[in-house]
């Protein structure tokens, strides 16, 4: 082997840039060219392609986002547009693809794949939603960024004694709202996984009052609740001055934390050992401290739940 490509696609996450350098450092390392693919699937298909030097990683590792930028491709999704990536990737000399991304870029990968070009996944999204593994990269990192903004709204929901509502992302998954909820000692929490009714969190809100509680925070998954019904339903039942904050897309970005820079750093190195021990249709994944890796086809069909015993103990905890 002595080429391949990296492209970033789907939406962004901290710690992407790590694992784009884990991978140029250690394919050059082992003296192959690396190619990087610009804007996902659609740089493929325009042949986006610049080469990655040592230097072209250099100072990204603490930076978010993707130096390689990403785009949702529809194009991607025909068959015509297929043969045209694989046919660029052909005429570079591209000889395996590593594709950071979702369940979304895996499925596009596969077809990479079955075209001929032997591809390796790493799972990259906020919302850690990626079955057989126990985290994605970036999901660190956004826990500790809502979990911050949680600690800033506690001060002046205590100040003026309100009910807050904190929506976050996960798309149709809770796992940010779950364990940055528990983590910052949220009232009510609310995922998909786990309905909960809003006369169910608003007993939570008078018992708090009862024992002298000041404020209430209640976390709610976009993928659960119309968040703004949830806030008004709330205030007109309780009487309480109840405010949203809908967190949006602060939580896509920031400096990875040491714990996405390290999984990054093993998963981008670990996917180009792989190529060159001549495995392919692979995703890597996290269980304990080891990295370990699944058929990708097998494991893009598995699933992943959220930890309910973690939401018990978050509604016990919050008495
Ligand atoms: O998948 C990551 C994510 O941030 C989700 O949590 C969110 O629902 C979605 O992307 C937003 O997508 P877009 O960036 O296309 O608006």
């Amino acid at each position: 082997m002595k080429k391949i490509a990296v492209l970033t696609s789907g939406g962004d996450a901290p710690g992407m840039n790590a694992a784009i350098r884990a991978v140029v450092r250690t394919g050059i390392y082992y003296d192959l060219k690396v190619v990087g693919v610009r804007r996902g699937y659609a740089g493929l298909i325009e042949q986006d392609f610049i080469p990655l030097k040592l230097g072209s990683v250099a100072d990204i590792i603490q930076r978010g986002g993707t130096i390689l930028l990403t785009a949702r491709c529809d194009e991607f999704f025909t068959e015509e547009g297929r043969q045209k990536a694989v046919a660029n990737l052909q005429q570079e000399g591209i000889e395996g693809l590593v594709v950071l991304g979702g369940d979304g870029s895996f499925r596009g990968a596969l077809e990479i794949d079955k075209l001929g070009i032997p591809v390796i996944g790493i799972p990259c999204t906020i919302d850690n939603d990626i079955p057989c593994t126990s985290a994605t990269i970036g999901f660190d990192t956004v826990v500790n960024t809502v979990l911050d903004a949680i600690n800033k709204i506690r001060d002046t929901a205590t100040s003026h004694e309100r009910v807050f509502v904190i929506e976050v992302m996960g798309r149709r998954s809770g796992f940010i709202a779950l364990k940055a909820g528990l983590a910052g000692g949220a009232e009510s929490i609310m995922i998909p996984e786990a309905p909960l009714k809003v006369d169910d969190i608003i007993k939570n809100i008078q018992r708090g009052l009862k024992r002298g509680k000041k404020h209430s925070i209640i976390v709610i998954a976009e993928g659960a609740a119309d968040a703004c019904e949830v806030t008004k339903e709330i205030e007109t039942k309780t009487g309480l001055e109840t405010r949203l904050s809908i967190l949006g897309y602060i939580q896509r970005g920031g400096t990875p934390t040491a714990q996405d820079r390290m999984l990054a750093s093993r998963m981008g190195s670990e996917a180009v050992q792989l190529l060159l021990r001549g495995q392919r249709k692979k995703m890597l994944a996290l269980d304990g401290d080891k990295i370990r890796n699944f058929d990708l086809d097998w494991a893009v069909n598995q699933s992943k739940t959220v930890s309910l015993e973690d939401l018990q103990l978050a509604d016990m905890l919050s008495i």
